[in-house]
């Protein structure tokens, strides 16, 4: 099959690239560098410099591509999220994703292009009820502030990919994504907070994370390329985990100390009511309808086994 890759030189996108060429795909990618053209054509990938926001110059990259599917991995986090931050830290992904969505549709369906599978994330369901969720659950489009706002964008490029008329619409809705360039690799901000024991347990660390090691990630995004009907599936290991289980582990894992113990309204004054609404209320979801429509299933069953591997980790 021919694929075109958006987000090709991403955390995301290299490990999807290098597994769609070795399941035999002709593959090209894209990036807006051509040092990183270089690297996607070094795992035997065609690539292309073009960025998502020159609508015209993406039309005709994805015509010469004339992909059968095109996949959608781009994002433009911080290094860091900074839930106290003056500026939006979500605001040039909200873009990619409204706008940029909107593009790589267009020229997905100018293309002639049958099947697009766009990233989301299974953590922004809405904090309440059951504490692991399914597709059907709402999102968190009430969340106050910058998580509003990255809500509704996530909204916006889910409404876009699964309404999207000629072509089949696939969502995935990845976990915190663990492994090699994430937050909780060796240099990530995850692991230098929990070395500087500023990743501490809230409250009762209830929150509840589903994780997803990369490799799996790209796996999966192989699988909705190659099958299963057009919607959405969460894509996330099997153990949804409170934050007062993982972290003990993952401190343990990179050599921090053990996490300190913080109450809620602590914690709210000193790191903001986001950061502790994530470490409190925060939803896990089930990847029981990815496993039994996309026949997909995680290497990494647990984020206990990748943590506890140093080269998983990254
Ligand atoms: N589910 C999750 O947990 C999750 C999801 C996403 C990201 N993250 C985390 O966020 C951190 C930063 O990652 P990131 O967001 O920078 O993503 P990334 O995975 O490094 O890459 C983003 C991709 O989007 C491309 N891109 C961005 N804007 C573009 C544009 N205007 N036109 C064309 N391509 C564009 C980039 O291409 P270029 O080569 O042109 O830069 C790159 O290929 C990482 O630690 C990652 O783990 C987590």
């Amino acid at each position: 099959m021919k694929v075109f890759v958006a987000g090709a030189s991403g955390v995301l996108g290299r490990p999807t690239v290098r597994q769609l060429v070795a399941a035999g795909h002709e593959v090209t990618g894209m990036t807006r560098s051509k040092g990183r053209a270089a690297e996607i054509c070094e795992v035997g990938a065609a690539a292309v410099v073009c960025d998502v926001f020159d609508a015209k110059a993406l039309e005709v990259a994805v015509r010469e591509a004339a992909p059968d599917a095109v996949v959608h991995l781009l994002t433009a986090l911080p290094q860091r999220l900074d839930y106290k931050a003056k500026d939006n830290p979500f605001a040039p992904t909200n873009r990619v994703r409204s706008e940029g969505t909107r593009n790589l549709l267009a020229a997905a369906k100018a293309a002639g292009a049958r099947r697009i599978v766009a990233e989301s994330v299974a953590f922004f369901y809405a904090p309440a009820g059951g504490w692991i969720k399914d597709e059907e659950a709402p999102l968190n489009l009430d969340a106050p502030g910058d998580f509003g706002s990255a809500a509704a964008a996530l909204d916006d490029l889910e409404r876009q990919v699964t309404a999207a008329e000629g072509i089949e619409g696939i969502v995935l809705r990845y976990g915190w994504l663990y492994g090699p360039g994430t937050f909780f690799d060796r240099v990530g901000s995850q692991t230098e907070d929990a070395l500087k024991r500023r990743l501490p347990i809230v409250g009762e660390g209830s929150g509840t994370f589903s994780f997803l090691h990369v490799e799996d990630a790209g796996a999966a995004t192989v699988a909705a390329v190659e099958r299963g009907a057009p919607g959405t599936y969460n894509v996330v290991d099997d153990e949804p985990a409170p934050m007062r289980e993982w972290v003990p582990v993952f401190c343990d894992a990179v050599g921090a100390k053990k996490p300190l113990r913080v109450p809620a309204w602590i914690a709210r004054l000193i790191a903001g009511k986001a950061a502790v609404g994530s470490a409190t209320q925060l939803r896990g979801a089930s990847n029981a309808k990815a496993k039994r429509e996309l026949g997909w299933q995680p290497r990494l069953a647990s984020w206990r086994q990748g943590f506890a591997d140093s080269e998983a980790r990254g």
